[in-house]
């Protein structure tokens, strides 16, 4: 069974790679979506990465995932710090949810230090540049195994891993 998740960028990190890189490192968002993806694969998630500058679409991409319910993992950016909608919507999520930063909002400006999202997450991942999302879909694979029905667990775990020949 192979687990589909939502890795959801809010605004500006469509810029990722020129984006002040000295916070936020060279490399581009198209780079970064990759890395979720290979990153989903070993994990067995099938990983769909998306990024807006829209609340609205936002929103819209949470109630999605609710409906589905499909585990999120979301860089909510500047909406971190203000946006009591996108909290109000992450709040009627129906699978793990884990927020990621790629820099350590604790460490800069004190309006990055509150953020409004973190009490409906299961868990922050944060400061560790694009390795942040590495973490946070691993925290998601071991959320997603916990609370999958006993008997999806014993097919997952029958299924060979793809970076793992099958045994003959
Ligand atoms: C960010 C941190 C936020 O404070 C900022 O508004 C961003 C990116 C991060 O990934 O480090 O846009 O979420």
């Amino acid at each position: 069974m192979i687990t589909q998740v939502l890795v959801l960028n809010g605004p500006n990190l469509g810029r990722l790679g020129v984006r002040e890189p000295d916070i936020y490192g060279s490399a581009s968002f198209d780079e970064l979506a990759e890395l979720c993806r290979s990153t989903g694969r070993t994990l067995g998630l099938h990983v769909d990465v998306r990024q807006t500058d829209s609340e609205s679409e936002m929103i819209s991409w949470v109630h999605e995932a609710a409906d589905a319910r499909m585990p999120v993992v979301i860089n909510p950016a500047a909406f971190t710090h203000y946006s009591y909608a996108l909290r109000d919507a992450l709040a009627m999520r129906t699978a793990p949810l884990v927020e990621v930063h790629i820099s350590n909002p604790a460490a800069r400006e004190s309006f990055r230090h509150t953020s409004v999202v973190a009490g409906v997450a299961d868990g922050t991942v944060a400061g560790f540049g694009l390795v942040s999302y590495q973490l946070a879909l691993q925290a998601i694979a071991e959320l997603a195994a916990e609370s999958a029905p006993a008997s999806a667990r014993a097919a997952q775990a029958a299924e060979p891993r793809p970076e793992e020949p099958a045994q003959r």
